[in-house]
């Protein structure tokens, strides 16, 4: 499934006041097993336009392999379609200092701008749970005052917050959600890695349960 053209234009121009690069457009079947939202591309995949597909998604594969399910059966997006960058100074071979760009987290501003092609891929997406990772692909869909560290593992079923005249507002519809990590989080703290573990052991019970849809 791919978002409309004129959806992603749109998201093209609504981004474009912001210090971000790149797009990647969401990827995956329109029935897929899990729908996955991450918070923003980063360099590799923004080279190469295929979510996940730098580091964090080599440990996602491996996430998504315990929990039984392939690559190709999940439909994978992002809160943020664009690379959010920050200029930072690096060491160059000779000692001089180079200049380049360094991921960020996304601001609110520009999860905004990006809203409405998560909203389509929500609605058009006929996924039976929906795997938030990290806080930002939750708070997106759940509101700020929710913490993956408190809901990781757990299967919520609620309205999600969808744009309507650039204000949030709750969907009357209800979805199963599932908030873990990011799979970039273990890079920073090692031991998050067997929570996730038993998330994904979790994610695959219930799983079963939902199969037949
Ligand atoms: N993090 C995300 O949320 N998405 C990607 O595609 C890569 C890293």
């Amino acid at each position: 499934m791919r978002i409309p053209e004129e959806l992603a234009e749109l998201g093209k121009k609504r981004i474009e006041p912001y210090p971000v690069e790149g797009f990647v457009y969401g990827s995956g079947p329109k029935h897929p097993r899990l729908m996955l939202v991450g918070e923003a591309p980063g360099e590799t995949e923004i080279g190469n336009g295929i979510p996940f597909s730098g580091r964090a998604g080599k440990e996602l594969m491996k996430f998504l392999e315990m929990a039984g399910v392939m690559r190709e059966e999940v439909y994978i997006t992002s809160a943020v379609r664009s690379r959010p960058y920050k200029w930072g100074e690096k060491n160059g071979p000779d000692g001089t200092k180079i200049m380049r760009k360094y991921n960020r987290a996304p601001t609110s501003s520009e999860i905004l701008a990006h809203a409405p092609m998560l909203d389509y891929e929500i609605e058009h997406v006929h996924a039976p749970i929906i795997v938030t990772l990290g806080n930002i692909g939750l708070n997106r869909l759940i509101g700020n005052k929710k913490k993956v560290s408190d809901l990781h593992g757990e299967l919520l079923v609620q309205p999600v917050l969808r744009l309507k005249c650039d204000q949030y507002e709750w969907t009357e519809k209800q979805y199963r959600l599932f908030p873990t990590f990011h799979p970039a989080s273990i890079f920073y703290n090692r031991s998050l890695l067997q929570l996730i573990h038993a998330d994904m052991e979790k994610l695959r019970d219930i799983m079963q349960e939902f199969s037949g849809e």
